[in-house]
């Protein structure tokens, strides 16, 4: 159940990035192009998230800075007009933190843990002190970027689907604590009595278990026994259905993850494209680099000699075809590849160019920007006051819902 109330087109877009250096063609076909793209249609926040840089990178934060503004020129020469959207950076808009702080009062531990992240980062990032209460709290970091916007729009790279879904759940825990209207909570304990002795027995068991643990199962199982519920009229089955999961006060929506269509960007050795796997074509990268970095990619090993005939399924060349390259050009490469009618080289050519060609606007754009870092400072600066203006008014219900307005 979706409880984000906000017609679609009025909802805000947010999304942020970690300031991990350089981008690379991965980062714009996974990401950065749907952001281009959504800055026209819908009210946009982006954001540099250097305090999730700091959460597994605290060590070395000295290289931070540099990161952040050199992401900023990579997202303004990708294409993201300042004018649309707005631009800032995540430890300016301090509101961010109180946020973080209060959701984690309602947040259970078992919801961070299980995020699937946690474990993954902890088994493979060996040479990282990853045992803070920092890097636990990441996800719920996230939730408070997201949520302090009340952005119904998350575009994000897969990987990230999970924080959007315990985002969601963090929406739903708040509401459900902090916005409930005066007086449902007996309307709907007289309806549980309502129930019977037994059923509503279980009901309260079933309740606590998912609002205490995040137990989803126990959550269906309460649904289904509200389902079966014959005497109970309708207005006490969706007051109970509310008091399950949350009824009340959406002061926090749900957001939605929105993943691009894009097939998956590959890396110059057919692994995902990843600065970690040594395989990346920067966004901006040196128009000769470039040439070469692609006339070294492998090829289907079956093609030894010229006259060898090769199979695009087995070459990593072929997965910038289904990228970059149209009906007619794939269908060369194709048929060339299997009648040994072309040489490896003609085929990487067309990729060539078509990769220089994507990036040639790219590369003035960020000359551009590079040239006037004063201009970049300011573009930053005014989203972060833009972003803080929206920031603020959140918290002002948020601080509200929870009861922390003395007067
Ligand atoms: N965790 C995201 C990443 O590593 C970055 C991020 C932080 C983010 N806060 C966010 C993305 C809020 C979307 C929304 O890419
Ligand atoms: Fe790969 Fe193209 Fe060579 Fe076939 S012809 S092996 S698809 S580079």
């Amino acid at each position: 159940m979706n409880v984000n109330t906000v017609p679609r087109q009025h909802q805000r877009v947010l999304s942020g990035m970690r300031p991990t250096g350089r981008l690379h063609l991965g980062h714009y076909h996974g990401v950065l192009r749907n952001w281009v793209r959504l800055q026209h249609e819908y009210e946009c926040f982006f954001f540099v998230a250097d305090w999730h840089a700091l959460t597994t990178h605290y060590e070395d934060s000295g290289v931070i800075a540099a990161n952040v503004w050199d992401m900023v020129v990579d997202w303004l020469a990708a294409g993201i007009d300042p004018g649309d959207a707005r631009l800032f950076i995540q430890s300016r808009v301090p509101e961010h933190a109180e946020l973080h702080v209060l959701l984690s009062m309602v947040t259970p531990l078992g919801w961070l843990e299980r995020v699937p992240s946690f474990k993954d980062q902890q088994e493979k990032l060996h040479d990282r002190d990853l045992a803070t209460y920092g890097f636990l709290g990441y996800p719920l970091l996230q939730s408070a970027d997201i949520l302090i916007y009340r952005a119904g729009l998350v575009p994000v790279g897969e990987d990230q689907v999970a924080h959007v879904e315990v985002t969601r759940e963090i929406a739903r825990r708040f509401n459900f604590v902090f916005g409930r209207e005066p007086g449902f909570e007996e309307k709907a304990e007289a309806a549980i009595a309502k129930m019977g002795k037994r059923n509503a027995r279980l009901y309260r068991k079933l309740r606590r278990r998912y609002q205490e643990q995040g137990d989803a199962a126990a959550l269906d199982t309460a649904r289904a026994l509200l389902e079966d519920q014959q005497n109970v009229t309708l207005g006490d089955r969706e007051r109970l259905f509310g008091y399950l999961e949350g009824g009340g006060r959406v002061i926090l929506p749900e957001p939605q993850a929105l993943l691009t269509g894009a097939s998956r960007m590959p890396g110059l050795d057919g692994q995902k494209m990843s600065k970690s796997y040594g395989n990346v074509i920067e966004l901006r990268e040196d128009p000769h680099d470039v040439r070469e970095k692609l006339r070294r990619m492998p090829t289907d090993p079956a093609r030894v000699r010229r006259t060898d005939a090769g199979d695009p399924a087995k070459c990593p060349v072929w997965q910038f075809h289904l990228v970059y390259s149209d009906e007619e050009t794939r269908g060369w490469a194709e048929e060339g590849c299997r009648t040994a009618g072309i040489g490896c080289l003609d085929c990487k050519q067309k990729v060539i160019d078509a990769v220089l060609a994507e990036q040639a606007p790219m590369r003035e754009r960020a000359a551009e920007y590079e040239s006037q870092p004063d201009l970049v400072r300011s573009i930053i600066a005014d989203g972060c006051d833009q972003a803080r203006d929206a920031a603020r008014e959140t918290m002002e219900a948020v601080r509200q819902a929870m009861g922390l307005v003395y007067r």
